[in-house]
């Protein structure tokens, strides 16, 4: 067969398609929201795109596991695929095609493929003694074993000698190992190329595809002998194909030659080695790229359904929001290394990057431009110096993020859009648009450079955070008063496309903050209510010599760190601000600051909190705690954290 010349428009993206021995992990979600997201990007570069993913339903583990539960195959393979399948949406996953190897389509396409390698005669009946492990349903070398025992399993292989049939795998090394040498990004990272190249250093055995009837059933007939049934591992690579349509359906002509695996490092081998090997022997060309990535572990331990230290997707989603897990499954691995995973890492990531960094951006913009411009995108004028730094931190984004999209490295990518975003943040600081509004029409032209470039900053931003996080985007844009039914694509990335008149909308915040439960909710529960602002001269219980006090007396003072998620003055009060401090939880606090400090200004700052005063009211109003600052001679200056610390962390 001939297949299109490769068309770099196109893209096609797939997950290993998963063992319905168990529910869905953080494990799966992960290489499934890896190409989803990758599926998203090329989208967006405006390529036609086909995502696969689905369920591995035949062999031994899948029988034990109904046995186990007391079902047949059947119904329990239905069970637990329609889990998986359940599962995607909620992460907003969204793929073309889930197939399952139990549908006659794919059946059928497997005993097509088996029949073309046996008439092209590449698969032999051969009695053989092997070392069988059944938790693998596979046999094993000696060399492949660790003291004996399966690497997997840590069990010790039972010798079994039975006639099975043979794919002649070795017949191709020496063009596996030409083809892996002349395309450096056929596996990658690199450390899995190597690790390939480095297995097949030794001579490479031929791969048993059968399994007798007498030991399994529940799998996929061989066409020309029916006494065995199909090794699983080759009925299950050629869902790939199947998945398709192979071979007549037009999908896969346009779509097999551009080809992308996303897999772990558990399934290197029957990805990077049998897999090109049968695909070579089918006449067609092999896959472009094989994705690796690393384990998620807990505690150390590879997360997995057999060590029972799993977590679940549904209820990462449920506690943090589909996009935010999205946000931090791409964020806190490195991809092609193990990262541990942490309810309380996520927690942080969460609130300091979504709803601290990009949340509050997002909300104090847009309050800026409501009350500055009535809530219309300004016209702007030449940019000033740091209009400019901020310009040219989101054009040279661009390529970057592209590259590292490109490149599967999206911790980078976000990485650098996170850098930029802090550059907008400190824009507002550094330009006091507040400022800039009290000076009147003189500086108005300035105040709209700024609040034009900070909402076209963030207008590109939506675009280029929309892969992973594609409601937010959706709602950013929203916001913005763009056309959501338009999808953004790669030429939204230009600056300078927010028309000034557009209507904006300030809407709820993007990313609520979330708040850590268990003890460490405990240990920041301490409420206590005081008046709003720092008073020289506060004393604490206990004796007191000469000034002096023990260390002891000193932790009376409960010190929190507070992040200000809200601020508006106080009626009546010229010099009070009610401000909401997350520290985590939310308390209101009256501060004697507004003499000093505009609402704009303290919104999103980090702040030194006495949490546990006895709340009091100022001038009608519920102040929970104070704020610790300190006065000179250029005015008042508030305490705060030198880098970002998580809300709620003691002060000590
Ligand atoms: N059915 C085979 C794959 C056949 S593909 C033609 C299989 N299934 S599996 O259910 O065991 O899934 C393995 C895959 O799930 C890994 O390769 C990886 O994509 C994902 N993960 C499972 N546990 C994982 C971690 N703890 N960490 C990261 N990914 C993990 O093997």
């Amino acid at each position: 067969m001939i297949l299109a010349n490769i068309m770099s428009n196109r893209f096609y993206i797939t997950t290993p398609i998963y063992y319905v021995n168990a529910e869905p992990h953080l494990g799966h979600a992960y290489s499934t929201v890896v190409a989803d997201v990758q599926n998203r990007y090329h989208k967006l570069l405006g390529e036609e795109t086909f995502f696969l993913t689905g369920t591995d339903e035949h062999g031994d583990k899948i029988v034990q596991a109904a046995q186990a539960r007391g079902l047949d195959p059947k119904s329990y393979v239905d069970q637990v695929s329609g889990m998986f399948r359940e599962s995607w949406p909620l992460l907003e996953v969204e793929p073309d095609r889930f197939i399952r190897t139990t549908e006659p389509n794919h059946i059928k396409t497997v005993q097509r493929v088996l029949q073309k390698v046996y008439d092209n005669g590449d698969i032999e009946f051969r009695e053989y003694e092997g070392l069988y492990c059944f938790g693998c349903e596979r046999f094993y070398i000696e060399r492949e074993l660790v003291d004996g025992k399966c690497p997997d399993h840590n069990t010790e292989p039972v010798k079994l000698k039975e006639k099975n049939y043979f794919f002649l795998m070795s017949r191709y090394q020496d063009w596996l190992i030409d083809h892996i040498k002349a395309h450096p990004e056929f596996i990658t990272p690199g450390r899995y190329r190597n690790e390939v190249l480095s297995f097949l250093k030794e001579p490479l055995e031929d791969l048993c595809i059968s399994r007798p009837t007498s030991r399994l059933t529940w799998g996929v007939p061989l066409p020309f002998d029916d006494g065995f049934v199909t090794y699983v591992w080759f009925d299950a690579l050629v869902n790939y194909l199947s998945g398709l349509g192979y071979p007549d359906d037009d999908k896969f002509r346009r779509f097999w030659p551009v080809a992308e695996h996303v897999i772990a490092k558990d399934i290197l081998k029957p990805h990077g080695i049998y897999w090109p090997t049968i695909l070579k022997a089918l006449g067609l060309p092999p896959y472009r790229r094989l994705h690796v990535h690393g384990y998620w572990q807990m505690k150390d331990r590879k997360m997995s359904k057999s060590l029972g230290n799993v977590v679940s997707p549904r209820d990462l989603v449920k506690n943090f929001g589909a996009d935010a897990t999205r946000y931090c499954l791409m964020r806190e691995m490195v991809f092609g290394l193990d990262a541990g995973f942490s309810h309380k890492a996520f927690v942080t990531r969460i609130n300091a990057d979504l709803a601290n960094d990009l949340g509050n951006l997002f909300s104090r913009t847009l309050t800026m431009v409501k009350k500055y411009t009535n809530g219309q995108v300004p016209e702007p004028i030449d940019p000033g110096p740091e209009e400019k730094r901020l310009i040219e931190g989101v054009e040279s984004l661009v390529p970057l993020w592209k590259g590292y999209m490109s490149a599967f490295e999206t911790h980078k990518a976000l990485q650098e859009i996170w850098k930029v975003i802090n550059v907008a943040n400190k824009m507002i600081d550094t330009t006091a648009p507040w400022e800039l509004a009290k000076a009147g029409e003189e500086r108005v032209g300035q105040l709209n450079s700024v609040l034009y470039c900070l909402l076209e900053a963030q207008r590109i931003f939506s675009v280029l955070i929309s892969p992973v996080m594609p409601d937010t985007a959706r709602k950013m844009r929203e916001a913005l008063g763009l056309d959501v039914q338009h999808m953004p694509d790669i030429d939204d990335t230009r600056w300078g496309l927010l028309r000034p008149g557009v209507r904006t909308e300030r809407i709820a915040s993007l990313f609520p903050r979330i708040d850590l439960k268990g003890t460490r909710m405990k240990e920041t529960a301490v409420r206590a209510e005081g008046k709003g602002t720092h008073r020289k001269g506060d004393k604490v219980e206990g004796k007191q010599e000469e000034g002096i006090i023990s260390f002891e007396e000193f932790q009376k003072v409960d010190l929190r760190i507070g992040q200000v998620i809200a601020a508006e003055p106080v009626p009546n009060a010229d010099r009070l601000l009610k401000l909401i401090v997350a520290c985590p939880e939310e308390r209101q606090i009256v501060a004697g600051i507004a003499e000093y400090f505009t609402p704009e200004q303290v919104i999103g700052k980090q702040v030194v909190v006495v949490a546990n005063l006895k709340p009091v009211k100022l001038r009608g109003v519920k102040s929970e705690g104070m704020l610790l600052a300190a006065k000179d001679a250029q005015g008042l200056h508030l305490i705060t954290a030198e880098t970002a610390a998580e809300p709620g962390s003691k002060v000590s």
